[in-house]
């Protein structure tokens, strides 16, 4: 398991987490919009509702400042006798601690809880300038993904 830095940790999303970084970490990712603190905490709330779904890590530095996060999305099938997929979401490293392996060490966390819950296989969309990175984790290249936007 990757090392972290001195003072950091991996943890779970909290309701308060919408002062300690969180939304600014995912804006390495993409666009997060203006999300009101209200607006943060019924998502997060719809989250904790759905036992077993959703599990959102953060990691925060030694000044409790979130600067990596990631989720793992639990899907539960009726084919492969109930068969349950982990899909691993919106990952991010803030830019200025990228490199440190925080994002591995988000990635193994989140399949060390894929592999509790049961699911037979994590899979996950990016891009082929985060190819490498995957590989590093233990992912390798599977399918081909579609989108149909609205
Ligand atoms: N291509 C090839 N190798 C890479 C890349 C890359 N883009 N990024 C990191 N690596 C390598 C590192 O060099 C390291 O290798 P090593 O063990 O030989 O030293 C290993 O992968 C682990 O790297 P980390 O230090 O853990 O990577 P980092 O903490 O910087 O996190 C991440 C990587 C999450 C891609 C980060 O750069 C980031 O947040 N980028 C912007 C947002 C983003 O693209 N997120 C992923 C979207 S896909 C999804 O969410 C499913």
């Amino acid at each position: 398991v990757a090392q972290l830095p001195e003072g950091y940790r991996v943890r779970s999303l909290r309701s308060t987490d919408f002062a300690t970084g969180f939304l600014d970490c995912l804006r390495v990712l993409t666009t997060v919009g203006d999300i009101t603190e209200a607006a943060f905490i019924e998502r997060y709330n719809f989250f904790a509702k759905q036992s077993g779904t959703y599990f959102v890590l953060v990691i925060e530095d030694a000044a409790g400042k979130v600067v990596g996060t990631g989720a793992l999305v639990v899907e539960r099938k009726f084919i492969h006798n109930l068969g349950i997929v982990g899909h691993i979401e919106d990952i991010a490293v803030a830019k200025d601690q990228q490199g440190k392996k925080l994002g591995l060490r988000i990635i193994q966390a989140l399949d060390f809880i894929a592999e509790r819950v049961g699911c037979y296989k994590t899979i996950l969309d990016c891009s082929e300038a985060n190819e490498g990175f995957y590989v590093k984790c233990g992912f390798r290249r599977a399918g081909l993904e579609m989108a149909h936007y609205y």
